[in-house]
Formats: C-alpha cells, structure tokens, sequence
C-alpha cells in the first residue's frame, strides 16, 4: 500500500498519462466502475505532457485497479461527451466524468436529461472543447521557416484553450500531408516531417518565425474583400474573438478597417460601386497559397481542405464548377468525384481535352451540412460566391482564356456578377469586358439528380452544349490571348 492510500485505505489514486489522456481515462474509469469503487474514493493524478496534479498526489504511484465485480454500461452519447470533456482545461474533468459514468449504472436514461446539473455541466465543457478546436482549424496560421537542411518548413503557434493539440493533428495531418510543418503551444509542440509526427514540449510564441509574403498578400485580399456597408463588428467579434486577432497578420487590418468604414461606405455609395481592388496575387501558385488561408467567409472558416484550380497556366479553356464536393475536398482536387466523372464522359465526347483546360470552382472550399458520417452538400449562397470571385477574377487574370465554360448558375454568378438564367442563357457565347467569352449551361450534378428518360434528355443537351463549345473553339482556333505581362 502506498502512501496515499495509507492516510485512507478507501481511496484509490489513480493516473492517466497526460492531460489528454482519453483512452487512459476511459480503461481505468471502465475498471473503477467495474470494481464498485465510488466517485469519491477516487484520486485523479495527471502525469507526463502538461502534467498537472488534482490532488498533490504528484509523484505518488498509482494503485493497483480493484477486481471487477459487475458489467459497466456506457452509451455512446456518454462516450462521445466524455471524449470532449478530457480535453478540458477543468482539472476536475477526470473525475466530473467518472462521476456521471457512475451514475450512468443506476440511472439509465441520465444521458437524455440535459436538465440535470451534472450532464449540464459536462455537456458545456463538451461545447467549449469543440469550439476550440473549430477556432484552431479556422484561425491557426502558418508561417514559412527553414529547418537545418534548407528545406522549407511550415510553422504556427496557437493558444489554445484547451488540450486539443493532439485530437487536432489528424485534420491537419490530412490537410497538409506532403508538407513537414508543426504547431507550437504553450503546453505541445508537434512536428510532421512528411512521414511522422512528433512531439516536443511547449514553446516561447518568439520561437514561431517572424511575418512572410503570404501575410501580406492574405492582407490585400482581406482588404479588398472588406465590405463596409455590411460591417457588423459584434457578429465578426463573435465569429473570430479577439483573442486569435494576433497571430492572423489579416486581423491587424480590422481596427482601422471598421474605423474608416463609414468614411468608405460613403465613397462607395457616390461610387455606386465595390472598392476597387487591391494588387492581386502575382502568380497560380500566390493564389492556391492564399486560398488555403482564406477565411473571408463562412465556407472558408469551415475547417475543410482548400481546393485550387488546375491545368496548364496557358490554358485557352477555363472550365468552373460550384465548389468542390466531398470527394474534391479529401483529394484538393476539383472534379474529381461523380459530377467530375460524368463531366469528364462529356467533355471527351465533345472532342474537349481536360488535361488541356484550367478547372476550378466558384467557390474554393466544401460546403456542407454534416448527418451523423455524412456530410451533405449545401449550395453556397450568392454573397458566398461573391466573396470568393475575388480568386476567380485573380485566375482569369492570370491565365487569361479565350473561353470560359461555366457550369451552373453559381458558376455563371461567379463570372458574370449576377446570377443568370440557365434556361435561357445557355448554349450561346457572352463576350465579357475582359475579352473573353462564356460558354453557360448545367452542372454535371443536375444530371445526377435526374432519373429515367429526364436524365437521358438532359444528358443529350449538355452533350450539345458541349459539342457546340467544341466547334466554336475550333472555329477560331488561336484566340487565346497572351498573358499579361
Ligand atoms: N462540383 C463542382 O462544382 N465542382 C467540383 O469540383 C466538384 C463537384
């Protein structure tokens, strides 16, 4: 018997290994429960990464776990609650949820009384840790460094409020798996070296690199997108607390945008136009990068892998679709899922060679709605794509295509600044003020909502359509215009 248990032979000094230690929790909490040993007979101690010590048991070893007596149940919603809590920053969390899987064997349906004070409480520390880490897919920033061999490295520091560090390394892993970068924190750092993922302990936010150019092009953009007449600075200051404001270089713009909003409304009302846009981004690569930072929007802010276009830079076809799907957004990459395969069916059928078109979306981000495992398309609305015209604009100006094929109305908004009408403006060439042309009609995925003898008709229109784009581009075969200079 150890020397805890000796001042009290009822208590048992349990430990978990780390301060996110959920499975730790979980086998001693199963075996606890197990074993009849109540709530209050329990000490929870707290070794290894961002040790701390619920009861100065400290370097008291733990006891060993009773025999286990009788079955313990633990549903799912009790599961997924308790996943959530033990991120907490709480250092009763342990113990809180120990105490509600306690009571989960005497009372069955505790799980479904959100009144109750316990299962209240657990379930807003539950909302807390998942807010954090949503604040951390959507505000963590990287940097460019070099580590020791010259290679590039990216690197973030983040604060977060929780001990989220290690259940978000998945997303990011996912995200950014070709890359090496790491996440510094006060309490963790982790490291992926483009094969494996390793830890260190916390970090001085000093020791995260300096601003880079990506700052200051995420700047531009941010200023360019900034619509005064729709400022409301309480819904942004819910959306993005100012606590993140320092480490987003976008942020630093904030104050001095809202203070002169009123001036710029008004310029833009005698206007009767948007601002005028800032320097855009000087090249393909300048836009993919500032794309994947972009959080101007909701879509953006969603945590989702950004989805660039693709293609030659010279190519004379610009073909846009919505936004990516859930296929597009696992690869980052556009039309690649169901309405990319029947486009890529049409497009050869037509005689037009994708590998030879630029591809890309109206919107760079995955909207959706997530029921249970799937996660549901949602079409973006117009001020969504209106906000992301911005990195359209920058790809026609930059590839400069003699003819852009958009497919929907979303991707007809995005390129003409309105939303058309499909019905009766597709099939036939809009010469846009830039120089190019717009070739409208359906997107792919309408097809695949249709059955029987409508999706067969509809098919057969989208294959004229096609096949009609075909011949005007062979009908005038070297209009593309040169690249700007
Ligand atoms: N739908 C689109 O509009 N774009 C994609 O990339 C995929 C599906």
């Amino acid at each position: 018997m150890n020397a805890a248990m000796a001042s009290s032979a009822e208590r048992h000094v349990v430990g978990v290994d780390g301060a996110d230690d959920f499975e730790g929790w979980r086998a001693k909490a199963r075996s606890l429960a197990a074993g009849g040993v109540a709530p209050d007979r329990v000490h929870w101690s707290c070794s290894a990464q961002g040790a701390f010590d619920l009861f100065g048991a400290g370097t008291t070893a733990p006891d060993p776990l009773p025999p286990a007596m009788r079955p313990v149940r633990a549903n799912k919603a009790f599961l997924d609650l308790a996943q959530s809590v033990i991120l907490h920053r709480d250092p009763a969390r342990f113990a809180l949820a120990y105490q509600l899987l306690w009571r989960l064997q005497a009372e069955g349906s505790l799980m479904e009384r959100a009144a109750d004070p316990l299962v209240h409480r657990l379930t807003l520390m539950a909302q807390q840790v998942r807010r954090d880490i949503h604040k951390m897919r959507a505000f963590l920033r990287f940097r460019l460094a070099h580590d020791g061999d010259g290679g590039d490295r990216f690197v973030a520091w983040f604060e977060p409020d929780h001990h989220i560090l290690r259940a978000n390394a998945r997303f990011f892993l996912d995200r950014f798996a070709s890359q090496r970068w790491s996440i510094l924190t006060p309490a963790l750092c982790i490291h992926w070296d483009g094969e494996t993922l390793t830890e260190s302990p916390g970090a001085d936010r000093d020791e995260a690199p300096p601003e880079d150019g990506m700052e200051a092009l995420w700047q531009r953009y941010y200023a360019s997108i900034f619509n005064p007449a729709r400022l409301k600075v309480a819904t942004m200051v819910k959306e993005m607390p100012r606590r993140y404001w320092k480490n987003m270089p976008e942020a630093r713009l904030i104050p001095g945008l809202i203070a002169g909003a009123q001036k710029r409304e008004a310029a833009m009302v005698a206007l009767g136009s948007a601002p005028p846009l800032r320097a855009p981004p000087a090249s393909l690569k300048d836009i993919a990068d500032g794309v994947a930072l972009c959080r101007a929007c909701p879509i953006g802010c969603n945590g989702t892998r950004p989805v660039a276009g693709e293609g030659p830079a010279g190519a004379r076809l610009l073909i846009v679709g919505e936004q990516p799907g859930d296929c597009e957004e696992r690869e980052g990459r556009a039309f690649i899922g169901p309405a990319g395969q029947v486009l890529d069916q049409h497009l050869a059928a037509a005689g037009l060679d994708r590998s030879r078109a630029w591809v890309t979306n109206a919107v760079k981000h995955f909207k959706f709605e997530q029921r249970g495992k799937r996660r549901i398309h949602q079409g973006p609305t117009a001020g969504e794509i209106d906000h992301c015209r911005w990195w359209l604009d920058a790809e026609r100006r930059l590839i400069r295509p003699d003819v852009i094929l958009a497919l929907g109305a979303s991707a007809g908004r995005a390129v003409l600044g309105r939303t058309p009408s499909i019905a009766s403006e597709r099939g036939r060439m809009t010469h846009l003020p830039d120089g190019s042309r717009l070739w409208l009609t359906v997107h792919p995925s309408f097809l695949l909502r249709l059955q029987g003898p409508a999706r067969e008709a509809e098919q057969q229109k989208f294959g004229k359509d096609l096949a009609a784009l075909a011949a005007q581009l062979q009908a005038r075969p070297t209009t593309r215009r040169p690249p700007l200079t």
